[in-house]
């Protein structure tokens, strides 16, 4: 499948992110997906929290982007994140969340290039099988946008 192999996803994984209404994005140069994302509506497993990610309703979420190495560096990836919000905005999504580990600087540079404004730094800690997660707002983030991210990495998700 296309998306499995331009994503670097197994076939299996891929279906199954269709199958529960997730949906690839990609950028094609000469024929090729370049840069690729995904987007979803509803709850998203975040792997680097080791928690869910549940959007309010009309909000969706950015997340497993990635640039093909040989396409990086010509700013493909805040392109992609720019369409993709325009494109929700037409559907009727309101607000559009993506999320960047502190230290990935090009994804830093890319999100903010496309015109996301940090609403909050999370931090997650663990001990043994407990996890702990805070919010530390971002000093221009309006308050009810802080609220959101929290109620969206606490809501507990629906079935399935
Ligand atoms: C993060 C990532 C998606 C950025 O994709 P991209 O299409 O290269 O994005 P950009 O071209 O806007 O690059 C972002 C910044 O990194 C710089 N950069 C990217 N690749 C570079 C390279 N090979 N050499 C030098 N600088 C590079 C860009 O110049 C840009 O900085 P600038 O805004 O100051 O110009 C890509 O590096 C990637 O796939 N990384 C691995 C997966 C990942 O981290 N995904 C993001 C988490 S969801």
């Amino acid at each position: 499948m296309a998306i499995a192999r331009a994503t670097d996803h197994t076939a299996t994984e891929t279906a199954l992110r269709l199958a529960r209404g997730s949906r690839c994005l990609a950028l094609s140069v000469d024929g090729d997906f370049a840069t690729t994302c995904w987007v979803s509506e509803g709850k998203e497993w975040v792997g680097e929290l080791d928690g869910w990610f549940v959007p309010s309703p009309g909000d969706a979420y950015i997340w497993d982007c990635a640039t093909r190495p040989s396409c990086r560096g010509h700013h493909l990836y805040p392109l992609l994140l720019r369409q993709t919000v325009r494109r929700l905005g037409q559907e009727g999504i309101r607000r559009v969340w993506i999320a960047t580990e502190w230290h990935n600087w090009r994804s830093v540079r890319g999100v903010t290039r496309a015109g996301f404004r940090p609403v909050g730094a999370v931090v997650c800690a663990r001990f043994v099988c407990f996890r702990t997660l805070w919010v530390v707002p971002a000093p221009t983030a309006a308050p009810d946008l802080v609220r959101s991210l929290r109620e969206g990495l606490t809501r507990i998700p629906s079935e399935p």
